[in-house]
């Protein structure tokens, strides 16, 4: 009885944040009113006392051809030590560049983040491999170093852990919060989606799996990486848990306990102090509280269907090079065009299929479709157009859509390919106003809108919340690596006007909400930015 009241409770106070979160056509959810420079919170966290240890940067012996990776076909898998975990942390969540403008320098990353502010962290916990002693590390992107948080008790601790490790993200929202404040947990989620399919490819590119272990719950993985040790974190921002990936060559072993692995463990270090001052956005901690994972959950076993393979897409470079050229467009020519084909293979590869990253990874059956505003696909009709992920999806969307949408299949579409045509007309206007004025979703060759099932999963399970986001994230890190190889760009985009999307479509009540916007064109550079080498300042081979 308890429980079913707090969790009508928890449901409530997320919905009660996702509505208040919400940026409207005139007002936008509320903000810092401002951004206190001074207090910009630093994007590395470190841990003082904790034993360093230095990666090698290797990531360019890897010769894995990124036409490889899309398509799950994996090479030989390189063996479970510490060059291999160096490889999959820089290709996953390393820098990619330093950027430099005047007097600024700021670090770009495999992952992308809303604002550059990267409140995702990575952890590895993993048993005594080659170059590695077993306990817990934190990864420090900076210095492409582990810190080592925690060390067994035991000689025996982590011997369950074999044929991999675990890779687990944590969120710090205050680095959101700065700039974006009550919205900011929407992007941390969203970036928590973009890590995890970071990690994904990395790990298939080294031949590896990366597996999402659904049955863990925050408090669990909290104890296990130490982010409940309030000594720890003294006066420094609270890290939240999110996911623990396995990683490696071999499955996950069914054996595995957060509890046990957690017990046998002694910490070292404390964290750094990002900001001087920290301003609480309440909203942000109810919400999260709301959305808390509880512990020992039923995993989640979702297989895909076999489907044809992925069109070949044209990329002849390898996923190491591919994966850290990815950069945001700031800015699209408003003319250049995608061949249909390749529009086809971009949407084909955000169909879970059962080998390919990073949806392999995901073990929830799809639950974000997107909405396509079409603008410049070579023979397509401007318009708008729908790829619905899951079959059970197209009635639903169908019952929710008022209004006279056509529902024709795009007849030149892959058979396979469940691509839907709305409306014929001009979309450019359209995609500009609901995502915040902002020109790259017009001047693009088409953007989306991720509309996800939302009521429904929330209802059986308040704490899905997150997890809806972390789909759109994934399906977002698809797209900007496949505008990459197609020789163009992406831009993920979080701000929006929620209801005006859904006025557009006809959507009423909470049944679907659009979760994250995105676009993908041809990109205009700004000749001013200087570029630097990512690892130009660790003199390290
Ligand atoms: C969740 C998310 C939301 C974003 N929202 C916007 C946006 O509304 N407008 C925009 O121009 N860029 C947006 N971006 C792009 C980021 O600004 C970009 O990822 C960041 O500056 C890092 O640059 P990089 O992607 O080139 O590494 C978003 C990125 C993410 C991951």
């Amino acid at each position: 009885m308890k429980s079913e009241r707090t969790d009508t409770d928890s449901l409530a106070r997320v919905i009660a944040y996702h509505q208040a979160s919400k940026h409207h056509l005139d007002r936008y959810a509320p903000g810092p009113g401002g951004l206190d420079w001074a207090n910009q919170p630093d994007p590395f966290r470190r841990f003082a006392g904790a034993p360093r240890i230095e990666l090698p940067l290797q990531a360019d012996s890897l010769a894995t051809a990124f036409e490889s990776v899309r398509q799950g076909q994996r090479p030989t898998a390189r063996p479970l030590e510490r060059n291999s975990f160096a490889i999959l942390f820089e290709l996953a969540l390393g820098l990619s560049a330093w950027k430099q403008h005047g007097g600024s320098r700021w670090a770009l990353r495999c992952n992308p983040s809303s604002g550059n502010l990267h409140p995702t962290e990575g952890y590895l916990i993993c048993p005594a491999l080659p170059g590695l002693t077993a306990g817990v590390y934190h990864y420090l992107s900076h210095d492409h170093a582990l810190e080592q948080r925690a060390v067994p008790n035991s000689a025996t601790w982590g011997n369950e852990l074999r044929g991999g490790a675990i890779l687990a993200l944590t969120g710090i929202h205050w680095r959101e919060a700065w700039k974006y404040g009550l919205r900011a947990y929407r992007y941390c989620q969203h970036d928590c989606g973009h890590a995890i399919a970071a990690v994904a490819y990395a790990a298939a590119a080294l031949g590896w799996r990366a597996q999402w272990l659904t049955g863990w719950g925050d408090d669990e993985l909290a104890a296990l990486l130490g982010l409940d040790r309030a000594q720890d974190f003294a006066d420094a921002e609270p890290e939240s848990p999110e996911v623990a990936l396995w990683v490696g060559p071999e499955p996950p072993p069914t054996d595995l306990s957060p509890k046990e692995l957690s017990d046998g463990l002694s910490f070292t270090g404390r964290a750094n102090r990002l900001s001087h001052a920290q301003r609480d956005w309440h909203g942000i901690e109810e919400a999260d509280r709301a959305a808390h994972r509880p512990n020992a959950l039923s995993p989640l076993a979702f297989r895909p269907p076999s489907r044809p393979s992925l069109a070949k897409s044209g990329c002849q470079a390898s996923a190491a090079t591919l994966i850290r050229q990815r950069r945001s467009a700031v800015a699209f020519d408003g003319v250049t065009t995608l061949p249909a084909e390749r529009w086809f293979g971009m949407l084909d590869a955000l169909l879970p299929r059962p080998n390919a990253p990073p949806l392999d990874a995901w073990s929830s059956p799809p639950r974000v479709h997107p909405l396509l505003f079409v603008h410049r696909i070579d023979g397509i009709p401007p318009g708008l157009y729908l790829l619905a992920r899951s079959t059970e999806a197209i009635a639903e969307l169908r019952k929710t859509l008022a209004g006279g949408w056509d529902w024709s299949r795009v007849e030149q579409a892959p058979e396979h390919l469940p691509l839907y045509r709305l409306a014929v007309g001009d979309a450019r206007d359209a995609a500009r106003v609901i995502c915040c004025h902002q020109d790259i979703a017009a001047d693009s060759c088409f953007a989306v809108g991720f509309l996800a099932e939302f009521a429904g999963p929330l209802q059986e399970t308040p704490w899905v919340y997150r997890q809806l986001f972390w789909e759109t994230g994934l399906l977002g890190q698809i797209l900007y690596l496949e505008a990459e190889a197609a020789g163009i760009r992406a831009t993920g985009i979080g701000c929006f006007f929620d209801d005006a999307m859904h006025r557009l479509l006809g959507i009423d009540g909470l049944a679907w909400q659009s979760l994250y916007h995105f676009t993908v064109g041809g990109p205009v550079e700004d000749q001013r930015i200087r570029s630097l080498p990512p690892y130009a300042h660790l003199r390290r081979a």
